[in-house]
Order: C-alpha cells, then sequence, then structure tokens
C-alpha cells in the first residue's frame, strides 16, 4: 500500500467504515495518516489557512514574495521554500495544494495540481476567463473520484444557506420564476497604474506577472493589508474579474446554492462604458436557465456596483442589504443577505397551505467547517465538497459570460456543452485570454 492509499484507507477506518489490516496503525489523526500539503501565497488571505493547515504536513511553501517566507516557516518549520508555482508542484510528495495567489494564477495552479493528481483548495475564483472555468472543470470532472476539490467560498458553511435553500426547494415561495443576487462594492480604478520605482529586493514581479500580459511595477498594486490586498489587483482585466470574482463569488453561491443550475443558455449584460484596463463597476447581467427535475425555467441575474434589482415591496429597500440574494416564486419571494431571510408571500392564494417546513431530522445538516470538509475529502474522496470544481466552475462560468455579453454589447446565446456563442462570432474571442509566451494552462 503508497502512503496516499494509506492515508485514504485509514480515513475510511477513521470514520468508521472500515476494519485496519492488523498490523496497520493509526487512526485518523496519526502522523502517518497527514496530507503533505503546498501552500501557494503564504500572506493574505493564506493566512486564513494556517490553522485549518495546522494538522497536516505543510511542506512547500511558495510566494513570489521572499519577505514572506519568515513568518510562514515560522509556523511551518518542516516547508521547502519556492518563488516559482511551478516548481513548487513539482515536490515530490506532495498530495494537496492551497492557492491564494493572485486570481490571474488560479486557473493555471488549479489545472497543473490536477494534472499531477493533487487535491486542490483553490480561493476564488476559480478562473477569469470563461475558458479557464471550463478547463479546470474539465480535468477535474475526469479524476473526480480519487481528487477533492474546493473552492474559497466559505461562507457556504453558513447555515442560512441550507435554510434559504430549503425555503425555495420546499414551495414556500411556489413555482421559482426568477433569482437575483447583488453586491454593492464599488473600487473605481481609472486604468493600469504607471511605471513606478522598482520592485523591492526579494520581489518576483514577473513571476506575479505570470501567464498575464506585461505591465510595468507600480506598488499600487501592492499596497493593501492582508487578505485585502487584492483589492489592489483585482479590478483589472488582467488581474482578475472585478467584483464578480470577488464579493460576486460569495453573493452569488448564497443563490447558486438554491437553484441547482448548470450553464446557462444565454447572457445578457449593460454597464458603465467600457473600460479596455479595467473591469466596470456599475453592472448588471441576465442569464436563461433551463428547466431541471424540480423546477421550471428560470432567470438569473447578477447586479454589481450600484445597479440593483427592482424590490417587491416599496417598504423592503434592498440597498440596505450591501450582498444579498433574491428568489422570486409564483406566490413569493425570498430575500436574504449571508446571514439571514426573509419570507414574503403574495398574492391571494399565498395562504402558505402548500408549503409545510421541514421535521428536525430532514432538515439539510450543518456543512462544519469549510476548510476541514475539504481535507477529509482529500482523505477520503467518497465524502463530497460543498464548492467543488464543478458547482463553483459552472457558477463562475455563468458570470464571466455576463462579462462577454458587456464586452460586445448584445444578448447572446451559449451553447455551453461546446463552449460556444452561438449567435455572436465575434464574443467567443472574448471567452478566452491571451497569454504571456512561455505559460501554458495546462501544464
Ligand atoms: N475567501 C475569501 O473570503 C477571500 C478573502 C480575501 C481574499 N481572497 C482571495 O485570495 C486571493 C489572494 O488575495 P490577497 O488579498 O491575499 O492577495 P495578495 O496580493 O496579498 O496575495 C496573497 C499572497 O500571494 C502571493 N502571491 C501572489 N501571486 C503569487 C504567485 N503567482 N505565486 C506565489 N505567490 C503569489 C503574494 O505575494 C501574497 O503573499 C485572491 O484570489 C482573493 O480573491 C479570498
Amino acid at each position: 500500500m503508497n502512503r496516499r492509499e494509506f492515508i485514504r484507507t485509514a480515513a475510511v477506518a477513521g470514520a468508521g467504515l472500515l476494519v485496519l489490516p492488523s498490523g496497520v496503525r493509526g487512526g485518523e489523526n496519526a502522523p502517518s495518516n497527514k496530507l503533505n500539503v503546498a501552500l501557494i501565497g503564504v500572506w493574505g488571505r493564506g493566512l486564513a489557512h494556517y490553522d485549518s493547515l495546522a494538522s497536516e504536513n505543510v511542506v512547500a511553501l511558495c510566494d513570489v514574495n521572499e519577505k514572506r517566507f519568515p513568518e510562514a516557516v515560522k509556523r511551518f518549520p518542516n516547508a521547502k521554500t519556492y518563488v516559482d508555482w511551478r516548481k513548487c508542484l513539482d515536490q515530490k510528495g506532495l498530495d494537496a495544494v492551497v492557492g491564494c495567489t493572485a486570481d490571474h494564477t488560479h486557473a493555471f495552479i488549479a489545472n497543473w495540481a490536477l494534472n499531477r493528481d493533487l487535491h486542490v483548495y483553490m480561493e476564488k475564483p476559480l478562473g477569469i476567463a470563461v475558458e479557464e472555468a471550463r478547463v479546470v472543470r474539465a480535468t477535474w470532472l475526469k479524476k473526480k473520484a480519487k481528487l477533492a476539490t474546493q473552492v474559497g467560498m466559505q461562507r457556504h458553511a453558513q447555515q442560512n444557506f441550507n435554510r434559504v435553500r430549503e425555503l425555495v426547494r420546499d414551495g414556500a415561495i411556489g413555482q421559482l420564476t426568477a433569482a437575483y443576487a447583488w453586491g454593492d462594492r464599488q473600487i473605481r480604478r481609472p486604468g493600469y497604474l504607471p511605471a513606478e520605482g522598482q520592485p523591492p529586493e526579494g520581489f518576483h514581479f514577473d513571476l506575479w506577472l505570470g501567464p498575464s500580459p506585461d505591465h510595468p511595477y507600480n506598488p499600487g498594486y501592492f499596497s493593501g493589508g492582508p487578505g485585502m490586498n487584492c483589492l489592489s489587483w483585482n479590478m483589472y482585466w488582467d488581474f482578475g474579474a472585478g467584483q464578480i470574482g470577488d464579493m460576486g463569488s460569495h453573493t452569488m453561491d448564497l443563490l447558486w446554492n438554491a437553484v441547482d443550475a448548470g450553464l446557462p443558455t444565454s447572457a445578457e449584460a449593460k454597464g458603465e462604458k467600457f473600460n479596455p484596463d479595467v473591469t466596470p463597476v456599475e453592472c448588471e447581467s441576465h442569464f436563461d436557465h433551463p428547466a431541471n427535475d424540480w423546477r421550471g425555467p428560470i432567470r438569473v441575474s447578477w447586479y454589481q456596483g450600484g445597479a440593483m434589482p427592482a424590490s417587491p415591496k416599496p417598504y423592503v429597500d434592498l440597498k440596505k442589504i450591501d450582498h444579498g440574494a433574491m428568489f422570486k416564486g409564483t406566490k413569493g419571494y425570498v430575500i436574504a443577505d449571508f446571514g439571514s431571510r426573509l419570507l414574503l408571500p403574495f398574492g391571494d392564494d399565498s395562504d402558505l397551505t402548500y408549503y409545510k417546513g421541514r421535521a428536525k431530522d430532514a432538515v439539510l445538516p450543518p456543512l462544519g467547517h469549510f476548510q476541514k470538509q475539504w481535507i477529509d475529502a482529500c482523505k477520503n474522496p467518497s465524502l463530497k465538497t460543498a464548492c467543488d470544481f464543478e458547482y463553483s466552475g459552472n457558477m463562475i462560468e455563468q458570470l464571466l459570460l455576463g462579462l462577454v455579453a458587456y464586452r460586445v454589447g448584445k444578448k447572446i446565446e451559449y451553447d455551453g456543452a461546446a463552449g460556444k456563442v452561438t449567435n455572436c462570432p465575434e464574443a467567443n474571442e472574448f471567452l478566452s485570454r491571451k497569454y504571456r509566451p512561455g505559460w501554458t494552462l495546462n501544464g
């Protein structure tokens, strides 16, 4: 039995599902059952993973900024350090990777790691172009029986996500017809920053740019505090997907969890004037989704940067919810933020006799600790993760398609199986992005 098979066997045994052969020692927490993990991007959001990774062997630390190593090495003294994630992924004996780098490298790191048969936890968003989401999802779907994946949408562990799902799914608003999510974060940037100064010693700016087109160094891209620095670069087309990749990932998740949708058949969007450097602040996008086995066709909408769906009643001020979701059914609305929800029945027959709340034992169980859910699934891939690369890949592909529709200024018809826009050839060039020579998504 090799080390990996041993970890899995022990994890299954730890879950009480298997009797270990005699001579095989250790339960779930024995040293030999720990995962060998690489943490890529060790500061900022990376810091938020230190505690959940403390139960495992962190054997590799990678950051383009060498200044970040001392703190990380203090916490994980047995780890080797790297500045180039491509070299890090080739370290022998790795089981899993946690990626906390800038958004324009997420799909690359995720796909390369999956190609090396590594489990992956990737911070959101999974990619910043439609093609990136598709490639990573496809790679994972081929390996899902043995590899666990999770996108860092940890708000999903809030119990309200399940409560909203139950209301919608169980018919509290009748038949679902439309769902809306919005976020009001407004970060305005005029354009890429001009050249200013030199990268500090130990900061590998060229590796930070990675696959994205060349841009001059400017310290303004790195001026934010830990976990907030993403706001210094994520509005630029070459480094992020604007609010879609930022709070959009979390907020659309609240909606996505309740509607059981796949890829849309169309997208249309409108927003502020196009800026070739910067993604739009104010924008709204709308997507048509076919019926599934429990509901009819629905329209899903995303509003950002001040654009808002209409409130169902003047006494409900949706603007008081900075990031929220609303579900419209034939008999009412559910309105939610991340932690709470409001049921608003409407119409003369909305007496709620058609709806019965769940018995206590039928209520959806709590997800538990979001990072730990992934760690458990790495050790026992028959366990599911809530935000795996299929669920999250579909979600971000939809949102990114909205940016494509925004760029062409037309309603686009989408063939999700083929990954092609069928009615607007010029839209297809925006499904992917151009990479610097020497960088490939499928390495
Ligand atoms: N899940 C959440 O709630 C949440 C919260 C904040 C940020 N994030 C996500 O985390 C990611 C990082 O955000 P941040 O604010 O920490 O950004 P950041 O710019 O501070 O980067 C984090 C760390 O990654 C390193 N890094 C960047 N690119 C790298 C590369 N190519 N290779 C190796 N190291 C690299 C940086 O030097 C830094 O130490 C973003 O994708 C962001 O969307 C998620």
